[in-house]
């Protein structure tokens, strides 16, 4: 069966076996189609798929906090996952299965064309980025990436979740967002990227 997308929604899609017994439904991004600010998680969860939106469990008020205390809301930003049906057990997503909806991923970045991408985790960091990363040191940095048709700013972010069991975690992650909010003035994405 061929997927079927509505603008920035999977509507229909059967192309990974596993996780189309282990969802109930197909959990799309979620906020402004046109955000400066792009987050990007690993795959939905057991609230996720109950609720049909990304980050809305714990980690999800943990994102919340960061962007209240960011002066940001949740309604200004875009939140996405690199796998948009939750993965049995909440395992982490394979490599075929994250390849499968690369497409519908791309096609989100270049429709909505963010000042910025957070990749939040290791899991969409490596995905994105297509490298090893080492997300507790190299959270907070700025990189560039080729995504969908073109080359990104991309913040690097430990996993919200991270935070709380590291209570350590839980200040990189406010400096990673409060970094990410500096990208919320407006200015064109690609206009600034040469400033890098
Ligand atoms: N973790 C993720 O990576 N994505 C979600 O949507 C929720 C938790």
């Amino acid at each position: 069966m061929t997927p079927e997308v509505d603008g920035l929604d999977v509507v229909a899609c059967e192309h990974c076996e596993r996780l189309c017994a282990s969802r109930s439904r197909i959990v799309n991004g979620v906020g402004p189609a046109d955000a400066d600010l792009l987050f990007v998680g690993e795959a939905p969860g057991a609230n996720e798929d109950e609720a049909g939106e990304p980050f809305v469990g714990r980690s999800g008020d943990v994102l919340d906090d960061a962007l209240r205390a960011a002066g940001l809301d949740r309604a200004d930003v875009r939140i996405t996952n690199c796998v948009r049906c939750r993965p049995p057990d909440n395992r982490d997503p394979r490599a075929d299965e994250l390849d499968n909806c690369r497409a519908f991923l791309d096609h989100e970045v270049d429709s909505v064309d963010p000042e910025v991408v957070v990749p939040l985790g290791k899991v969409p960091a490596e995905h994105l980025l297509g490298r090893d990363v080492a997300v507790t040191s190299e959270a907070g940095d700025v990189v560039e990436a080729d995504i969908g048709e073109t080359r990104r700013r991309v913040l690097i972010s430990v996993h919200p979740a991270a935070t709380l069991y590291d209570r350590s975690q839980a200040d990189t992650f406010e400096h990673t967002i409060g970094r990410a909010a500096d990208f919320t003035d407006g200015e064109s994405g690609q206009a600034r990227l040469g400033d890098f």
